[in-house]
Parts: structure tokens; C-alpha cells; sequence
């Protein structure tokens, strides 16, 4: 990892492993100037943007902005907005100078410093030895300036033929679906309007010129560590170049900077590989795991949730006979989810009343507690702490603490409103109550929901109510990382109805996140593969439930359910009291499975074997060390259709097997030839796992 100044041609070479990041200041702007295979120093002077062979009508001015601007030919939706007192609009850059400074895991950093009137711009950049390259931007300002938009980042493509672009959009209950489509000349949008990342899309995105596939080919990555709303812009010009422009906050949102105040944009983070789709989500894998995680190093326990198995009927009475069969099969940690709390009998009341329901809970949560202890688990607890009801104590102390507009309705969905952290008496008060709940009670796990998206964003009174979405988030960012401090042995799980909260941002203040509400295993194999575009296994809770499910009504055996949810952090979220004896002695041995699996699972380099969208027999392999493990799913298939054998990924020809389970050996050649021996029956919906060690 090195960054060097070419003082001569105004540029400066970061260089990781393989790759070359060219960023020069030319014709007053700054450009990237390269991105891509790694290049040698000499070759930074000869980089030149091709705006000068450009015509009158182009935007030429465009062509590798490192931001995208609005003064000159610049005709792209931009990546900054600005508007000054005087009604000139735009930042001119003028070149300042540079500073670049060794930072620890080969996270070097780079900041180019402009000045404009009264603002100074730094660009940032931080190269990891992960090959991911953080880049993110500030504006001092020394006058007031009107902000519309500041995003982090924009990131030119190389020029091909072509373009293709990856994404993964959903809804509630459906989120993580992977579309790959071509990419239109024009600009196309994703994002979120609604306060937080969303179930809708996510700010991953992956583009290739429509020939790589999931071994091979050039990608290009990009991703935003941002928890509200956020808005990228891939645009497409006539003449087939592509830059990506993303950050925080959507459309039609303004702010006013106040004098001396300093802006800081969150990061946006991009990547190359010439390794296909596979390597990208490795790549991110690794950074994820490595500079962004909390604690990626832990194994994470396997958990029971109550959610699915008692909704909200929690109480003390009906949690001990689940503490006993989650023991029973294995569970290494107890979750009470929705319910313990104030007059929480349903999502119409109790929400902001934190202290346990005295008719659930007569003595407080300790009994329970001490249970959960003794059968040798470890506690946690579920809360929703940017939320509210109106019919709650807090609410009627304090109306005023929601987001809201004067004069408009307080738009309430799930009957909840969302509390308005931008206020320092909220967080505060949110500090309070879970520093009490947790230095109270004996709890080792926090499950955070948060349960609806913003509307009637706002603060009657205040001078720049569109600052609430940024506030929120970075308030929720900062309550997070003090609670980590004060009470470290306390482990977070990041939930939004599901997924509408998973990002790189919040990825730094939870150790896992909940991947969806819908835990169907049939759905989850397509969810999950979604999910693993972008986001490692050891982030991705996935629960074995009850079926049939509210979803579509599909049953399946209790293998396929628990082998699909050992593919991630593997938890137990069914009515344990309605399983049979055979049900609780079959799930044990599930359980027991999955953790002599976890290492390789939680913590080892994940491939993906076919696309379920398209192919019935697909699988998830992961390698650690000399181990692998394969967990393969069948979904339903058509007796006269093709159903070739999964083959793994990255084995040498040369080298021997054997089998975990059954102490079979295998040559790397057979089995890349021949596929993987997986022991299955004939049904739909079925599923195998594969351990394999390396003998030789
Ligand atoms: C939504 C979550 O995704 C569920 O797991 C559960 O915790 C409910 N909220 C509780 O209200």
C-alpha cells in the first residue's frame, strides 16, 4: 500500500494490492485520472482525461470529476450543490495543497485540500489492503453556504462497450433480491427517501461491461456507509462513460452550513477485481470483516428468539418452559424479542415505556435471567429505542420529541412514531434507560430494532429541519458506540423490520444483523444469496422457525430448514413447547452440526455454487484453512430438466479429501470433475452438507 505525489503532473498514485488508483488535479478539477490493474509510477504523467478532444455542446467538464459539479459544461445530475448568500451557486475549485498520512492496516490516507470563496473542500481518500478505497469529502466553511446536495464520492469507470449493472432491491419480508440489468444511457437512480437504508434497495452496487460472470471478469464495486436516506446516480452518457455518484440524504433536502461549522460527508467505498462477481463479494467479505466489523473474530452463539415462537406473549411464565427446550437443543444464548416492556401486548402501545411489564414479569427480569443462566446460556434482550406510541407514559410527557411539522399530521405507521435523536435531550434519555437496563440486569446481547420509516421530517422551530435525517443517523451511530464502551461484553444485533437497516455504516456499531422477517428457508436460499453479494455470513442471522409460515405457506423438512440457516449465524426461532420429542432430539443434533461447522462458516471465504434464481441445485461453500464446508439446496425441479452435479470452487487437482462425516476420501481432481458428493434423496426442497478436510 503506498501513495505518491507526482508533484510535476499534479496527481497522486494510490497503489494496493495489484491495483493503481490515479486522483490529479487537470484543467482545475479534480479527475480520476485512472482506476483500475495495478500501473507503474512513471505512468501517472502520461494520464490524461480525454476533455480536451471534446466538443462545444458536451459536458465535457464531467469526465472523471471526483465530484460531480455544476459550474461549466457540467450537465450530470452533480454530486454537490451548493448556493451562496448571493445567489452564486457551485465551489470553483482552486488547488490548496495535500496531506498523506501512514495509517495502520495499510489504511493510508490521502486529503486534497480546495478553496473556494469562503470554503475549504478536503477530498479524502483511504486505500486498504483489502483493495477497498474509502473515499469521502468536508467543506469548512467560513461563510454560510445553502447545501442540496454533498455526496461522498463519484467514480468513473473505465470506457467500455458496455455496461451492466448489478443491484439488490426488495420489500418487507423479500428483501435481497439480486436484478442484473443493462445499464441505459441516461441516469438511473437507486436510493431511499425514508430515513433509513430500506428493505427497498441497497446502496451496494457492482458494474461490469455484461461479461464477467461469478468467476471471472472485471467489476467494479461501490458501497455507502450511510443509515438514513441516500441516493446514487449511475449515469450512462451518450458517448458510453459511466460514473457513479452517491452519499447521504435524497433528493430536494437543503441546509445551511453555519459559519465555521465543518461538514463532513459519510464514506463511499469502491473496488476493483478482475475475479467476476465471487471475488467482489469476497473482497468486500474481507474488508467488512477486517476494518469495519466490531467483532468478526467472535463466533457468534447460537441464539433462540421468542419472536415467532410466542409474538408478543412474553412473560416470565411462558418464557421458562422455552429456556428450557432452547437449552435442550443447544442454544448457547436466550433472546426475549417484543413484548417485555410497559403495556406491550401488541404494536399499539408501550413502545418508549422501557422497564418490564409488571403483570409479565412480577419480579423484574431477573428470574428469568438467572434461568437462562442456569441452564448455562447467556441473556439477551429485544428493544426499539428510536421509536414511540402514542399511547405510552413517554409520549404523553413528551409529545414534542417525534419528528414532526408544525400544522401537519404525525403520519403513524405500525401505530408508532419515530423520536427526533437530533434533539440532545433524546439521546440522552436513550442512553439513560439502556445503560440502566443493562447495568441492571445480567445481559450479554441487545437485539435493536427499528420498525418503520421516517414521514413528516421536521422540528417546529428549528432553523434547518432537514438536518433531522443526518442527525438521526449519526445520533443513533454515536448512542450505539457509547453503549459498546460502557458495556463491553454487550453484543449488538442490527434489526429494521427485517433489513431495512444493513449497510457498511451500521456494520461498524453491530456484531450481526437480522437478514429478513421472512424466514421461510425456500425464500431465504434467494434471500440469502442476495445478501452474500454484499455482506459476509458472519453478519447474517438466519433462524430455523415453524412451518408453514405467513409468507407462502410452504412446508419443508426440518433439515432443509436448518441446513438453509446454517449457512449464516444460526439461530433457533420456533415454539419449542409444540415440538415433539423426535422434533427436539432431531433439532439437537442440527444444532450440534452447526457447531462444528461455524468456524468454517462464520469466519471462511465464501463461494457461491450456481444462482438459485436460475438453477434448482445450487450451494454456499466456505474454506478456512483446510477446511471446507459445502451446504447445497435443491429447490423444486422438473424430472426431465438437467441437474448437473455441484462442482466446488478453488480445489487443486492434485490435492485429497476426506469427508468429515463419513471418512471417505476424495481427489481435488474427481471432485472438480465429477462434482461433489452430496448425500440427498429425491425431494424438493432438500438439502446436503459436505465437510471436507485437506489430507494431502
Ligand atoms: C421486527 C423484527 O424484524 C422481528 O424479528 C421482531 O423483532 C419484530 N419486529 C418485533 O416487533
Amino acid at each position: 500500500m503506498s501513495i505518491r505525489f507526482d508533484e510535476a503532473a499534479l496527481a497522486w498514485h494510490l497503489t494496493g494490492p495489484g491495483l493503481s488508483y490515479v486522483v490529479g488535479v487537470q484543467d482545475g478539477l479534480p479527475r480520476q485520472l485512472y482506476w483500475g490493474p495495478a500501473i507503474p509510477d512513471g505512468a501517472v504523467a502520461s494520464l490524461a482525461r480525454e476533455w480536451r478532444e471534446a466538443y462545444s455542446f458536451d459536458d465535457r467538464l464531467h469526465t472523471g470529476a471526483e465530484l460531480l459539479g455544476e459550474l461549466g459544461p457540467q450537465f450530470a445530475t452533480p454530486s454537490l450543490q451548493l448556493r451562496h448568500p448571493d445567489g452564486a451557486k457551485g465551489f470553483d475549485w482552486h488547488y490548496r495543497d495535500h496531506a498523506i498520512e501512514e495509517g495502520d492496516a495499510g489504511g493510508d490516507r490521502l486529503a486534497i485540500v480546495f478553496t473556494d470563496r469562503d470554503l475549504t473542500l478536503t477530498l479524502h481518500y483511504r486505500l486498504w489492503d483489502t483493495g477497498v478505497l474509502d473515499r469521502w469529502a468536508s467543506i469548512d466553511a467560513g461563510a454560510p453556504v445553502e447545501v442540496t446536495r454533498f455526496d461522498s464520492a463519484a467514480w468513473t469507470l473505465p470506457h467500455w462497450g458496455d455496461y451492466r449493472l448489478s443491484h439488490l432491491s426488495g420489500e418487507w419480508a423479500g428483501e435481497w433480491q439480486l436484478r442484473r440489468v443493462p445499464l441505459p444511457v441516461g441516469e438511473t437512480a437507486i436510493g431511499s427517501r425514508r430515513g433509513n437504508t430500506s428493505h427497498q434497495a441497497n446502496p451496494w452496487t457492482a458494474v461490469d461491461d455484461g461479461t464477467a460472470t461469478e468467476t471471472s471478469g472485471h467489476v467494479y464495486s461501490t458501497n455507502l456507509a450511510w443509515s438514513g436516506s441516500w441516493r446514487v446516480m449511475l449515469r450512462r452518457s451518450p458517448q458510453g462513460r459511466v460514473t457513479i455518484t452517491g452519499g447521504a440524504g435524497h433528493e430536494g433536502l437543503r441546509w445551511t452550513l453555519r459559519e465555521g461549522e465543518t461538514w463532513t460527508t459519510p464514506v463511499s467505498s469502491g473496488l476493483w477485481t478482475d475475479t467476476g462477481f465471487g471475488g467482489a463479494s469476497r473482497a468486500w467479505h474481507e474488508h467488512l470483516r477486517r476494518h469495519v466489523m466490531p467483532t468478526p473474530e467472535e463466533d457468534a452463539p447460537v441464539l433462540f428468539n421468542s419472536w415467532e415462537a410466542v409474538f408478543f406473549d412474553v412473560s416470565e411464565e411462558k418464557q421458562l418452559p422455552l429456556v428450557e427446550l432452547a437449552a435442550r437443543v443447544g442454544c448457547e444464548q436466550f433472546v426475549i424479542d417484543d413484548g417485555w416492556f410497559g403495556k406491550r401486548l401488541a404494536d399499539n402501545a408501550g413502545l418508549g415505556d422501557w422497564w418490564p411489564n409488571p403483570d409479565r414479569f412480577p419480579n423484574g427480569l431477573k428470574p428469568l435471567i438467572d434461568a437462562v443462566h442456569a441452564k448455562g446460556m447467556t441473556f439477551g434482550i429485544w428493544v426499539e429505542p428510536e421509536m414511540v406510541n402514542p399511547d405510552s407514559d413517554l409520549y404523553r410527557a413528551h409529545p414534542d420529541w417525534v419528528l414532526n411539522q408544525q400544522g401537519r399530521d404525525r403520519t403513524e405507521l405500525r401505530t408508532q412514531l419515530v423520536l427526533d435523536y437530533g434533539r440532545p435531550e433524546v439521546a440522552e434519555w436513550a442512553f439513560a434507560w439502556l445503560d440502566k437496563l443493562l447495568s441492571d440486569n445480567d445481559i450479554d446481547y441487545v437485539k435493536w430494532d427499528h420498525n418503520r420509516p421516517f414521514t413528516e421530517v421536521g422540528r417546529p422551530g428549528a432553523e434547518d429541519p432537514d438536518r433531522a435525517y443526518f442527525e438521526h443517523v449519526e445520533a443513533v451511530y454515536a448512542l450505539k458506540e457509547r453503549l459498546r464502551a460502557a458495556h463491553p461484553r454487550v453484543r449488538i444485533e442490527g434489526c429494521a423490520g427485517g433489513a431495512a437497516r444493513v449497510d457498511p455504516g451500521i456494520l461498524r456499531y453491530v456484531d450481526q444483523v437480522w437478514t429478513s422477517d421472512n424466514t421461510d428457508a425456500g425464500d431465504r436460499v434467494n434471500i440469502q444469496y442476495g445478501f452474500g453479494q454484499a455482506y459476509p455470513a458472519r453478519a447474517m442471522g438466519t433462524w430455523i422457525t415453524d412451518e408453514p409460515t405467513g409468507f407462502n405457506h410452504r412446508t419443508t423438512s426440518m433439515r432443509f430448514r436448518f441446513q438453509v440457516a446454517s449457512a449464516g449465524v444460526l439461530a433457533v426461532g420456533g415454539n419449542l413447547t409444540e415440538w415433539s420429542e423426535a422434533e427436539l432430539d432431531e433439532a439437537a443434533e442440527h444444532v450440534a452440526y452447526y457447531k462444528r461447522l461455524r468456524p468454517v462458516v462464520q469466519h471462511g471465504v465464501q463461494y457461491r455454487l450456481g444462482d438459485p434464481e436460475r438453477e434448482p441445485l445450487t450451494g454456499v461453500q466456505y474454506v478456512r484453512g483446510d477446511q471446507i464446508a459445502v451446504l447445497a439446496f435443491k429447490t423444486p425441479w422438473h424430472c426431465n430438466r438437467p441437474l448437473p452435479p455441484l462442482r466446488p470452487e478453488g480445489i487443486a487437482a492434485d490435492s485429497r479429501w476426506e469427508d468429515e462425516d463419513t471418512g471417505e476420501t476424495h481427489w481435488g481432481a474427481t471432485l472438480n470433475a465429477l462434482g461433489l458428493p452430496l448425500r440427498w434423496g429425491n425431494a424438493d426442497w432438500d438439502s446436503a452438507i459436505l465437510r471436507l478436510r485437506r489430507v494431502a
